[in-house]
């Protein structure tokens, strides 16, 4: 372990309502690290700066949330899956060298993993709604663990376009109109929009249609029981939430600035539960 006081904190505008703060605090006093980690809330005039003197700020490391992805993978060297992904959520000081991945996917796959350890035998179809960042990341990880087929289906169709473009024939890019078709062939639904999330409009499609043998996902976690995860739950599927793919994204950044690996556990998912609105 580390005893060398460090500091982390998660970079948004805005930032306070973050619950990264809750997640790695925990860890810190779990693993009795001299550490913290706070919320910064940047406007966009100041990122630039603010990111390029990160150690004078204060910090050995940060994520990175909206609007400030696109400034943190400029600033930064991103590692081959950030690239790859276009996108970077983690950053951290190498000596005065700035350092970027991504962790969004792993930590969707871990989610998936800690429920459902074998969940990827037999998965041939996969339906990815949303074509943003998340998505991206998301849509890499379940390539790399050999998903024959993954519908990415997107409002503006340019973008799931380009990741087949990016990704390869495995992509296939779709519409909304296409769900009636393609549900009832899917093994995992995963929902990356916005969609059914407080204040946003309703994710509106026919749950009844996917396979008795489906596992449903979102990566929205407030409110932690999303309509989708709501509908699927009372069909019996198996289901993964938004709240713990945020703690399972997490893990690695932790372990980058504290250098101490943390482990996920069901009290922690208890303790930050308590906190979302369920429905
Ligand atoms: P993130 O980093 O969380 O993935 P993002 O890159 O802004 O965020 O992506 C948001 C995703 O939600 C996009 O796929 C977006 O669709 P568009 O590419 O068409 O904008 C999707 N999304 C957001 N609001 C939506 C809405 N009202 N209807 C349909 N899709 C929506």
């Amino acid at each position: 372990m580390n005893s060398e006081y460090r500091a982390s904190c998660i970079i948004g505008y805005p930032a306070k309502h973050s619950r990264s703060p809750k997640v790695h605090g925990y860890w810190i006093d779990k693993y009795a690290i001299a550490g913290d980690y706070r919320s910064e809330e940047i406007p966009p005039e100041d990122i630039d700066q603010f990111i390029s003197n990160l150690a004078a700020n204060g910090y050995v490391g940060a994520n990175v949330t909206m609007p400030h992805k696109d400034v943190a993978f400029r600033l930064s060297q991103p590692d081959r899956k950030a690239q790859r992904i276009g996108a970077a959520n983690t950053l951290w000081l190498d000596g005065e060298v700035l350092r970027s991945t991504n962790t969004d996917g792993d930590g969707y796959v871990k989610s998936l993993e800690s429920i459902m350890p074998k969940w990827n035998q037999g998965l041939s179809r996969a339906i990815v709604l949303g074509a943003g960042g998340a998505s991206r990341a998301i849509v890499l990880a379940l390539l790399g663990y050999g998903i024959p087929s993954i519908y990415v289906i997107n409002r503006t169709p340019a973008k799931a376009e380009f990741m087949r473009e990016n990704y390869g024939y495995r992509i296939i890019p779709a519409n909304w109109d296409n769900l009636p078709e393609v549900l009832p062939e899917a093994d995992l639904l995963i929902n990356t929009t916005s969609l059914g999330m407080h204040g946003q409009p309703p994710l509106e499609l026919d749950i009844n249609l996917l396979p008795s043998t489906a596992i449903v996902s979102d990566i929205v976690y407030v409110p932690l029981k999303t309509p989708l995860l709501v509908g699927a739950e009372a069909r019996g599927l198996t289901t993964t939430d938004g709240l713990q793919m945020l703690l399972h994204q997490a893990v690695y950044g932790f372990e980058l600035w504290f250098g101490v690996r943390p482990e996920v556990t069901q009290e922690q998912y208890d303790l930050m539960a308590s906190d979302i609105p369920i429905y």
